[in-house]
């Protein structure tokens, strides 16, 4: 490292900081992780490792500063009087016993077994912050930023096993993790199979994304669990484990198989025996945790700004599972390019049963020499598709087939492309029903246009019946067309063309997004959007003035020009215009507060902080229409608490409804605009 130039360095902090801050974003805001967490924190340490031997390259705003994620805006801020810091990790003996060899210095300290350490399981969740007021629940936040998170405590106060009354009258502020239980999960999933929709990644994404729903009744349906493990303070024990003990006493769900070790031996066989119990818990672990217990003298290795001196985590490696690759198939995506995947026996891998793994690509199943029959390990990152990270060769008996790939399309016949330039291999026809099939699912999905109910299983049949052949082809569709096909009833048919039309109302972020131009990911088409307000402005920029926006590099940036310029997208961009779908000058969308100006509005139920009239009031501020019943012409449902048959009409007609909270994001945003 020390006669690598300061120059070469820097160039490598660059890479390294755009690397680890594209996957912070994956992770936090995405929650669409692509490496595993020991592949991340790599990147962190050479990060660091870098900035010890080049401190000159510390810059304040470096990824090794930062603690987690960034503000969720649709969220009313919520400030942590007591930072929410992380914590350190290791991987290994060695750094643990510096870890233990640093504590006993930091506390003068002679013999390392005169202290004890509570170790627990690491749960895999999403970090909580909940505040009793006089026994009650008063508050839930996330860590955010550590120093500010959102405030989710209604959808907190869905949750299957939190108490909202403590057994006694205590102000407290408890830390712990919001998880999704395994059972739970699965569940989900295969409701989700039944509806023809993709499956939910794992569980820790999706615990994430459900405390992020402005709905709190469907939050509360996803039925997310917290486990405390920590509490502020020193009020309740001079110890941790007495602390826990008795938070458990007051009716909170507790870390469980926590264990008192004394000195660095016992704790380290604790560690070990844990990681053989993974499967027993409720939640996924991804390590263990170890802490100082007496909190006094936690008080006196005091904390570094990003994580404290008195506890550290000990990671395990991610799960591997061994299987039968039973076949190898071939899967066209959107953009054309062609994906080996392997078709695995069934196995059960941190917490859910996989049945497929990527191959990445042609190069790597020649590398990794992988065959049909063959037995491998997989391992689950952040995907929802695992990898083979080895072949069992040794376990072959000459049955297994080597994989010959196909010169033609799978789905369409046309003749693939093999090129010097990229691994990928692609069908280029564009009418290729297989990316159409992609190119509709993507246009549907969540991140994009969020269209409910048209999952993966109606896109084939709209396709096969010749109904869909692009996307302006779904704003023509009307009920009658749907009743035409198999299991489709009236009531989904008239929600599927409610969900379809209302899709022209998602900002024009999302729409752009769900265009599908390669290279531009969610993120790429926020930045992208805030900078041309419009598809006119956008397609009229040329190369060298995107790449003026920051984030936006050579590639992304002939991605874009390129895709304006071609006929096939001009064609369907008009087919969509035509249809409305950028109409009302494009940046109409709900969440925009001028969306409301001429809408038709109902208000129902009844609203902690609002009364009906101020409700009213404020919406015949912003041009709506405030209206008494619920029909096919309301645009909008407000509901609060006990809201009755015009909630459930407005569901059972694809209306939008927002909640309370909701509401309150609207009006700070419309406020603070
Ligand atoms: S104690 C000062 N105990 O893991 C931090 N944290 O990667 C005290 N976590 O920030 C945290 N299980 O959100 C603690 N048994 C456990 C935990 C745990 C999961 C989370 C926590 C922490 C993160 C660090």
């Amino acid at each position: 490292m020390k006669d690598r130039s300061i120059e070469a360095a820097r160039e490598r902090w660059r890479e390294l900081a755009a690397e680890i801050r594209r996957h912070d974003r994956l992770y936090y805001e995405e929650a669409h992780p692509v490496i595993t967490d020991g592949e991340y924190d790599a990147l962190l340490r050479e990060l660091a490792e870098l900035e010890a031997a080049f401190p000159a390259l510390r810059a304040p705003d470096s990824p090794t500063r930062r603690v987690g994620e960034r503000r969720d805006e649709r969220f009313p801020p919520f400030r942590h009087d007591t930072p929410m810091l992380s914590l350190g990790n290791t991987y290994s003996r060695d750094e643990l016993a510096d870890f233990f060899a640093r504590a006993a210095r930091g506390l003068a300290i002679e013999d390392p077994d005169a202290l004890g350490w509570s170790v627990e399981p690491k749960v895999d969740g999403v970090a909580l912050s909940l505040h009793y007021a006089a026994g009650r629940l008063a508050a839930a936040a996330t860590r955010g930023d550590g120093v500010q998170g959102d405030d989710v405590t209604a959808n907190a106060r869905g949750f299957a096993n939190l108490p909202e009354r403590l057994a006694r009258p205590l102000d407290l502020v408890v830390r712990g993790e919001a998880y999704l239980d395994r059972a739970r999960f699965e569940d989900l999933n295969a409701e989700r199979a039944v509806a023809g929709e993709e499956p939910y990644a794992n569980p820790r994404n999706l615990a994430a994304g459900s405390l992020k729903l402005l709905d709190a009744g469907e939050a509360a349906r996803r039925g997310l669990s917290f486990v405390a493990h920590a509490v502020l303070g020193d009020a309740l024990s001079p110890s941790h484990a007495g602390a826990l003990d008795a938070l458990a006493d007051l009716g909170l769900p507790v870390v469980p198989d926590r264990r008192l070790c004394r000195g660095p031996a016992a704790v380290l066989a604790r560690v070990e025996q844990l990681e053989t119990r993974r499967d027993a818990f409720p939640f996924l672990i991804d390590g263990a945790v170890i802490k100082l217990d007496d909190l006094a003298l936690r008080e006196r290795l005091g904390a570094t700004a990003k994580s404290p001196r008195w506890c550290i985590a000990y990671k395990y490696a991610a799960e591997q599972a061994e299987t039968v690759v039973e076949d190898i198939l071939l899967n066209v995506g959107r953009t054309g390019a062609v994906t080996p995947v392997a078709v695995l026996a069934p196995v059960v891998l941190s917490g859910s049963t996989v049945s497929r793994a990527t191959l990445h690509n042609r190069e790597e199943i020649q590398r990794k020499d992988i065959r049909v029959g063959d037995r491998v390990l997989v391992e689950k990152g952040g995907e929802i598709i695992p990898k083979v990270v080895a072949v069992l060769a040794d376990r072959r008996d000459g049955s297994q087939k080597p994989f010959v790939f196909p010169e033609h399309c799978p789905a369409c016949g046309a003749p693939l492309r093999f090129s010097e330039e990229e691994v990928a291999v692609r069908c280029e026809n564009p009418a290729c029903p297989a990316q159409l099939r992609r190119r509709l699912g993507h246009f549907a999905s969540r991140g994009a246009l969020d269209i409910e109910g048209l999952g993966g299983q109606w896109i084939d049949v709209l396709i096969e019946r010749g109904l869909v052949g692009r996307f302006a082809d779904l704003y023509d569709l009307t009920a009658a067309d749907l009743l035409q096909l198999e299991r489709m009833g009236e009531k989904s048919a008239a929600n599927l063309v409610a969900a379809i039309a209302a899709s022209r109302r998602r900002p024009w972020r999302r729409k752009l997004f769900a265009l599908g131009i390669r290279h531009v990911g969610a993120e790429t088409a926020r930045i992208l959007a805030a900078a041309y307000p419009d598809r006119e402005r956008l397609a009229a920029a040329g190369e060298e003035e995107l790449q003026e926006l920051d984030e936006v590099g050579p590639v992304v940036a002939r991605a874009v020009t390129d895709f304006f310029a071609s006929d096939a997208a001009r064609r369907e961009l008009d087919a969509l215009a035509e249809r409305g779908f950028f109409a009302g000058g494009d940046e109409a969308s709900p969440e925009a507060p001028d969306w409301l100006a001429g809408r038709t509005v109902v208000v129902t139920g009844t609203l902690a902080e609002w009364s009906r009239d101020a409700v009213k009031e404020w919406l015949q501020a912003r041009g709506a229409r405030v209206t008494g019943s619920v029909s096919r012409r309301t645009d909008l449902v407000i509901a609060g608490e006990n809201a009755g048959s015009k909630l459930a009409k407005a569901r059972e007609l694809g209306v939008e409804v927002w909640d309370e909270s909701r509401l309150a994001a609207e009006r700070a945003r419309a406020e603070g605009a």
